[in-house]
């Protein structure tokens, strides 16, 4: 089969590789229908997060047709089934998953012994991201594995064209999410910083959970558009202040909710010296991630407020104000999404027509396009915001 294959930093390619088989009496193989590249794939591109291995299938946002179940399926799905497939892997039976805690199954994860020594205890396997959640091939590819597939799937019903169901299975609930980690109350203002996939399924999110006041921040301006046309007021952070303007749109206070949909790759500008020192130590291998939303965000943020982080971070960070955050009483949440707990209220607000979340959609493309299109996403060229992949 066809698939997109990592082969070392900023070069994935279209490569015919072995079709996936049956491993596992839980397993099933789909034949992918659509596919997404994520933020969280270009992490993976510029070699931010450690693991990869030449001849890793990327890919982690996917959906398709059931054509093979193992022995221990047990009617949970059968062929022709038409299913979402959640990035984050789950057995739905370990003490995380019986709490909905998805991302952090304990079982999923088979390189268990590896991420244990990295983050003291190991979290979920993760399709197409790092030997360090599991080393899953990933679902840009013509047919996909999934393990544990009797709980690892959404049904989707015949009404949804596969754009309009494709990003529960990733974008759509990490927005969710990022917004109810945020506790909205109806005085709010919510912050948001990055307007990429996340960043608009977060905007759109935090409107539909009632906040008086969405604000959004980024510097392209067809990503700031597209925020704009969710709900929210916008903030260009190459032209204006955002401390300055997000303080003057809460009469001095500050949001009392922050949303850092922008993870470990903040762009690096002349305007935020911070970036700049920290791409220095990137270089030198002092530091692993770029922390200036976090920073801008612990300062802004109103006392007693809420910080939820959606974006991916890899490693290592300096200089976060933790003396401002003690003192100002922040809550900190975060996480990988755990996709499956949001997805029965979620599917029923796209059926209600409550929200559409192929707005976000500007690219749809043949997976042989693939390779081309992780640059074209990458330096955000030609108005992308997402592109869809037709494998
Ligand atoms: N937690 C999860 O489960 C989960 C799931 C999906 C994606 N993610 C992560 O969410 C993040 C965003 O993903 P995406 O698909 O939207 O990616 P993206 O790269 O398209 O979007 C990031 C956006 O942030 C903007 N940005 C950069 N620096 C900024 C700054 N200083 N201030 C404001 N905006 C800034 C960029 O211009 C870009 O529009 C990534 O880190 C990704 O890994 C997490
Ligand atoms: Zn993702
Ligand atoms: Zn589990």
């Amino acid at each position: 089969m066809k698939a997109l294959v990592w082969h070392g930093k900023e070069d994935i390619r279209c490569d015919t590789v072995s079709d996936p088989e049956i491993e596992d009496a839980r397993d099933a193989i789909i034949k992918v229908t659509s596919c997404a590249i994520c933020g969280s794939d270009l992490h993976l591109f510029h070699n931010f997060i450690p693991a990869m291995e030449p001849g890793d299938i990327m890919g982690h946002e996917m959906m398709g047709e059931v054509v093979e179940v193992g022995s221990g399926i047990n009617g949970a799905l059968k062929k022709g089934d038409r299913i979402v497939v959640p990035f984050t892997i789950l057995c739905g039976e370990c003490d995380q998953c019986k709490r909905g805690n998805f991302s952090v199954c304990e079982r999923s994860n088979r390189n268990k012994d590896m991420a244990d020594k990295v983050f003291g205890h190991a979290t979920a396997g993760l399709f197409g991201y790092t030997h360090l959640t599991g080393g899953y091939p990933g679902g840009q590819a013509e047919y996909l594995r999934v393990p544990f597939a009797d709980k690892t799937h959404i049904k989707v019903p015949d009404s949804l064209t596969d754009e309009q169901a494709l990003f529960l299975g990733d974008i759509f609930p990490t927005g969710w999410q990022a917004a109810v980690n945020c506790d909205i109350q109806p005085t709010d203002t919510v912050a948001i910083w990055g307007c990429g996939p996340v960043g608009q399924m977060a905007i759109r999110s935090a409107v539909l959970l009632g906040a008086k006041q969405v604000v959004a921040i980024d510097c392209i301006p067809e990503r700031l558009s597209m925020a704009e046309a969710g709900g929210a007021i916008t903030i260009n952070f190459e032209t204006e202040s955002v401390v300055e303007r997000l303080n003057d749109l809460t009469t001095g206070k500050g949001p009392e909710k922050c949303i850092d949909a922008v993870g470990l790759e903040s762009h690096v500008s002349m305007g935020q010296p911070d970036t700049l020192l920290d791409r220095a130590k990137q270089m030198v291998m002092l530091e692993s991630d770029r922390p200036h939303v976090l920073r801008e965000m612990i300062y802004v943020c109103r006392p007693a407020g809420i910080i939820s982080i959606p974006g991916v971070y890899g490693g290592l960070i300096d200089k976060i104000p933790f003396g401002a955050a003690m003192n100002k009483g922040l809550t900190f949440r975060m996480g990988q999404t755990h996709v499956n707990r949001w997805t029965d209220d979620l599917l029923k607000r796209i059926q209600e027509g409550q929200i559409d979340p192929s707005f976000v959609i500007t690219h749809s493309v043949s997976l042989e396009q693939g390779p081309e299109m992780y640059k074209t996403f990458r330096d955000k060229h030609d108005g992308c915001i997402k592109v869809v992949l037709k494998p």
